[in-house]
């Protein structure tokens, strides 16, 4: 779907997703949702908030698993993921603190493997993600899944791509403060989500969005495996879709 602007489009996004939780709600369920970060999904959580505030929209039962965290990286610097999620969604909504999963940067290299795995496991016992968000880098990484992700990976500790650390730069205030690594669910554990809704806003996502969309798909472009999921979709400005 192309918006006008990305405001329009994010509000259309978070909606989507309230419906979903209102839908749960009404059945006494759960809705278990797939989070990302980076700047594309603000205005979506800007709006899930104002649904929170004014519309009375509960997140009581709702259970949110993060894409990914900088590795390593501790909770409280500002450039984290967890730091960013508290600030711009968990702090401003009544979602339980123990229902908010955010990938470990604390954790010591030897445990993890087994924790990587434990966190695929968490996801499958609350019966898989109902909807993962997801923005893209100009690599066509989804998460922090660069080119040469093969589409079984699994959460995992991952190099970050040159050009993703020259993009991360602006947040460290120099590239060489950018963290190497980082700590992403897979390909696979993203193509599990029953819906996924890929967000990309402005020209300099332009290029990565056609070939994410009409392109082959490869490894080389790990978003582009999205074209063989069921349930995907796109959500863009004019200024993304350009080149569509
Ligand atoms: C980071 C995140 C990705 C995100 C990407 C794009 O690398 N790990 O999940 O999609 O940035 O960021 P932005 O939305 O700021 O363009």
């Amino acid at each position: 779907t192309i918006f006008e602007n990305s405001a329009e489009g994010a509000i259309s996004v978070a909606r989507e997703i309230a419906a979903l939780i209102r839908s749960r709600q009404q059945q006494g369920e759960l809705a278990v949702l797939g989070l990302a970060t980076g700047s594309s999904p603000i205005g979506v959580y800007k709006e899930l908030i104002r649904l929170h505030r004014e519309e009375n929209l509960s997140f009581k039962n709702v259970v949110t698993f993060n894409l990914d965290e900088y590795y390593p990286m501790q909770p409280d610097e500002l450039q984290s993921y967890v730091y960013f999620m508290h600030e711009q969604l968990f702090d401003h909504i009544d979602l339980l603190p123990e229902n908010i999963h955010i990938p470990d940067g604390t954790l010591p290299i030897e445990k993890v493997k087994d924790y990587c795995q434990a966190y695929e496991k968490q996801i499958d016992e609350y019966g898989g993600l109902d909807l993962q968000l997801l923005g893209i880098g100009r690599t066509g990484h989804i998460g922090f899944n660069e080119p040469g992700s093969s589409i079984a990976s699994t959460t995992r500790l991952v190099k970050l791509d040159p050009l993703t650390i020259t993009d991360a730069a602006k947040d460290f205030i120099k590239e060489e403060y950018v963290p190497l690594r980082a700590l992403t669910m897979g390909v696979g554990t993203i193509m599990k989500a029953r819906k996924i809704i890929l967000m990309a806003w402005g020209e300099g996502k332009a290029k990565i969005l056609h070939e994410t969309v009409e392109g082959r798909v490869s490894e080389e472009v790990p978003a582009s495996f999205l074209q063989q999921h069921p349930r995907v979709k796109v959500v863009v400005d004019q200024w993304a879709a350009q080149e569509l």
